[in-house]
């Protein structure tokens, strides 16, 4: 890849084809799954040295529990080893991470190894990277419009007065793009510059909806189990040719 590309500050990856990448194989969707685990860690490592500052990776849906109850628990499973086993891997390579989607509905002993390895690494400088577990773009946003509603309340209440218009008010303020931007799962990152999705299916699944409003999206044939370094340094050059004008003119045509 050519020193002169710019390097994208967020990527953000839909990781599909573990089950087809393990059909083809005759394998079990599971081994599809444990080998895509993999590919993670390898593209963290490279994708922090290649000057990323940001990744955000969809593992498991708010619609994947409809899959049969065995691939759920095989994927909680290595959710589970992952949390577990990568804190000295984090604090090597100063990585932080944060697991966004609603997490209470997963097991307790998986909640709590999460927010341990948030804890521990929250302090590290180095790629943030985001894990989206039990994600749905729609149900992030009617989370975070929840809790900019009880806000405003909160501060209407504070405030002793009671009216509409006073509400309204407040309202106007907690349910901005800006103040629902602060309650969402994704609060305080950058939007993704870049979004990623393999095994050659062109659609968004319910991920990140809010924040890719203006992300370039890249799709590639390969299954996440073949992804590689080259793959993204593929996507990159990609990303390199796009012309991002977020609503306004070029710059030759201004
Ligand atoms: C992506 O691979 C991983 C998850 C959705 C958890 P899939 O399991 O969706 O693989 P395909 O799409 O069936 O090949
Ligand atoms: C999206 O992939 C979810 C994850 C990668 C975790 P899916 O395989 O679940 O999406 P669909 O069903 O093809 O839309
Ligand atoms: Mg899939």
């Amino acid at each position: 890849m050519s020193t002169e590309y710019k390097i994208p500050q967020h990527v953000a990856i839909i990781m599909d084809g573990n089950g087809r990448w393990a059909r083809r194989r005759g394998l079990p969707r599971t081994m599809g799954h444990a080998q895509g685990a993999k590919v993670v860690e390898q593209i963290l490592e490279d994708a922090d040295h290649m000057g990323i500052r940001y990744l955000t990776v969809y593992a498991f849906s708010t619609e994947n529990w409809t899959r049969p109850d065995s691939e759920v628990k095989s994927l909680m499973n290595l959710l589970r080893t992952y949390m577990k086993t990568s804190l000295v891997k984090c604090a090597k390579n100063n990585v932080s991470i944060r697991v966004i989607g609603d997490r209470t509905m997963l097991d307790q002993d998986l909640q709590d190894s999460i927010t341990h390895l948030e804890n521990e690494t929250r302090k590290n400088t180095g790629i943030h990277f985001q894990i989206a577990i039990n994600y749905g773009g729609r149900d992030e946003i009617v989370r975070a419009a929840k809790k900019a509603a009880l806000k405003a309340y909160d501060a209407a209440a504070a405030s002793g007065e009671s009216s509409r218009a006073h509400f309204e008010e407040v309202l106007q303020e907690c349910m901005s793009i800006e103040g629902l931007n602060d309650q969402l799962d994704t609060a305080g990152l950058p939007d993704p510059d870049l979004l990623i999705r393999t095994c050659g299916e062109e659609r968004i699944s319910n991920f990140l909806l809010w924040q890719i409003a203006y992300s370039e999206l890249y799709f590639t044939d390969a299954a996440w189990p073949d992804f590689t370094k080259e793959e993204l340094e593929k996507a990159i050059e990609a990303y390199n040719h796009r012309d991002r004008k977020y609503g306004g003119l070029k710059k030759e045509a201004q």
